[in-house]
């Protein structure tokens, strides 16, 4: 027997029994004729004991141990002089009988203890090291109870875990590919999949009837804090079903995940937010709904007095910030800086404040009498105590997400945005297309497979860009935690689709062609959803990035600087795959 207990489990009860445990030294105090040891494992620390009356020799040789060396210990369990009430083992302590090292260790890079003194990226390039950190390894245990119970609610639904393959053609979800070229076929190169999202709409033709798989997808896009360049889906795909069944089983599992792995029991259904309300509200196609301030519009409460910034305005809004009147003129100036960062881009911004008295103070007293300001408060619902701030500016969209990202900052400010509680909403009725700038040319808002709302399909012709979809998000605490839609399953309109997308019928054919047949075959309606399992381990750990709940995650510049990939490949490599490598500067 290697070990009899592991070190996060003996307790008081145990004393007086002979273990054997193994692990990593974590730290080695000497006091007197005594020698401490943390020893650690992935269950937790126990604290051995070496005493020089005990075993001079075997104390001597716990001494001279080193940080992560990897020992057994035998000994005899015994009450702790002084107890720590911060460790669950803290009662107790181990009697060193015999020591065996079994792996000597080098000096690790940094400290492997809750707060390390290593640096993000020497943390990184050492990621084994900093999994035997408490805080790194319990969010893995996090994910691994999520997927866990993932799996337990939808096989309870009747849902078939099926593998798609990682080597297919491209799938259009809007991001770049990353592609594997083929030594068997010459010039020709597989992409991974951005998503299985093809593969389960075939698979619903195959009569599978409800599948789900917990799955890597790959996009080649700019990362940011919850986004890695390869994360993991869980992928659903349901067939003769409507959008609220979909919505209902899916609601039902964020539910099961909440209750079973964070204790918090929701009783009543999510919220369900039309697009259009959401960007008019909060600017945003996924508000954070942990707080209020919602968006006023003043226009006719502030055009027309001779502020010019106001009066030349295709859209002023303002949001309430309660209690907030006390902010100082510094920290307004601050605030201004902020939405004056080019990120966001806003020309300035104007405050008032309620005073005690009911009456306001704004930055723009001088354009605007009593009356109109506190018919300004009113139409805010502003109280005494309470600040406004106010964006303008001559497009609706961009104003309103200027005004989104101050919405933000202040929820920071006050406090609001606590991460141990959880505002979930369904954002629904998403437009079907959007306009691309770069490609001057409508897009797929969700992807071109999304059926568009009934109602709307007679303006599929006359006024696309109307046309709303049977697609839906699930948004929790500003986080776009998954999103799915209604599938088209008629070819004609599909067809319809790709035309409307600026597709030929060749292009579509070429591209899609393998889908476009299999709906001649039988398809039946059907609907999915995929949530982002990163998205959901990081709120309920209360993550700042999704880095920090996967294993081995990319840095900033989509690198693993452990394994230092993607690196480049030797010439006979190359040869084999009929790849020329031509330098950037070359081709200049
Ligand atoms: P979508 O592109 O919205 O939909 O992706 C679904 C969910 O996956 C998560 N996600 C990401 N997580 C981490 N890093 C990324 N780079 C990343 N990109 C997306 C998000 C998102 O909500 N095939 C469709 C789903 C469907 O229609 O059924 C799809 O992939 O949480």
């Amino acid at each position: 027997m290697f070990r009899s207990n592991t070190c996060g489990e003996l307790r008081l009860a145990d004393a007086g029994k002979t273990v054997t445990l193994a692990g990593w030294v974590q730290r080695v105090r000497k006091m007197g004729g005594m020698t401490f040891i943390d020893l650690r494992d992935r269950y937790g620390i126990t604290q051995v004991m070496f005493t020089d009356e005990h075993n001079a020799e075997l104390a001597e040789a716990a001494g001279r141990l080193g940080r992560e060396y990897v020992i057994q210990v035998e000994g005899k369990v015994a009450e702790r002089a002084s107890k720590n009430p911060n460790l669950p083992t803290g009662d107790i302590e181990i009697i060193a009988d015999s020591m065996r090292v079994l792996n000597p260790s080098e000096v690790p890079p940094f400290t492997i203890e809750d707060e390390s003194d290593g640096g993000d990226d020497i943390r990184m390039r050492y990621r084994y090291l900093d999994l035997r950190r408490n805080p790194v390894r319990r969010n893995l245990e996090l994910r691994h109870r999520m997927t866990m119970e993932v799996r337990r609610y939808l096989d309870s639904k009747g849902f078939l875990e099926i593998e798609t393959p990682m080597l297919v053609g491209s799938t259009p979800e809007g991001a770049r590919d990353f592609v594997v070229p083929s030594r068997m076929n010459p010039s020709q190169f597989y992409a991974l999949p951005q998503s299985p999202q093809t593969l389960k709409q075939l698979l619903m033709v195959s009569g599978m009837d409800r599948y789900f798989q917990i799955v890597k997808c790959f996009r080649d896009e700019d990362l940011r804090a919850d986004r890695q360049p390869e994360f993991t889906q869980i992928d659903c795909e349901m067939s003769f079903v409507e959008q609220d069944d979909i919505i209902n089983l899916f609601e039902g599992m964020a539910k099961h995940l909440f209750k079973e792995i964070r204790g918090i029991e929701i009783n009543e259904p999510f919220i369900r937010m039309p697009w259009a309300d959401a960007m008019k509200y909060y600017g945003s196609d996924k508000p954070d709904l942990r707080f209020g301030m919602r968006f006023v519009e003043l226009m006719d409460v502030l055009k027309g007095h001779g502020f010019s910034v106001f009066d030349n305005a295709e859209y002023i809004g303002g949001i309430c910030a309660k209690g907030a009147a006390h902010y100082t003129r510094k920290q307004l100036d601050q605030l201004t800086e902020f939405v004056k960062r080019p990120q966001i881009g806003a020309k300035g911004m104007v405050y008032a404040r309620v005073e005690p008295d009911g009456t306001v103070k704004s930055s723009v007293d001088k354009f605007y009498s009593q009356d109109v300001l506190k018919a300004l408060a009113a139409k805010m619902e502003a109280e005494p105590g309470d600040l406004i701030l106010i964006l303008s500016g001559d497009d609706a969209m961009r104003t309103r997400k200027q005004l989104c990202e101050l919405r933000l900052e202040m929820g920071r400010q006050l406090g609001l945005r606590d991460k141990n509680k959880f505002a979930c909403l369904w954002v629904v009725d998403f437009p079907m297309f959007e306009w691309s700038d770069e490609e001057q040319r409508l897009m797929a808002m969700h992807h071109p497979f999304t059926h568009p709302k009934d109602e709307d399909i007679p303006m599929l012709d006359t006024d696309p860009a109307a046309v709303r979809a049977d697609a839906y998000d699930m948004v929790i605490n500003g986080v776009e935690v998954g999103g799915g839609s209604i599938r088209i399953h008629d070819s004609e309109l599909q067809a319809k689709m790709f035309e409307i997308l600026g597709f030929t019928p060749e292009k579509a054919q070429e591209q899609f062609g393998f889908l476009m047949n299999a709906f001649k075959f039988g398809a039946p309606p059907h609907g999915g959803l995929a949530y982002g399992l990163d998205r959901w381990v990081s709120l309920f750990a209360g993550l700042d990035s999704i880095r920090d709940c996967i294993a081995f995650p990319k840095n900033n510049s989509g690198r693993d600087v452990m394994l230092d990939a993607p690196a480049a490949l030797d010439q006979k490599q190359l040869d084999e795959l009929n790849l020329e490598i031509v330098l950037p500067e070359a081709k200049a």
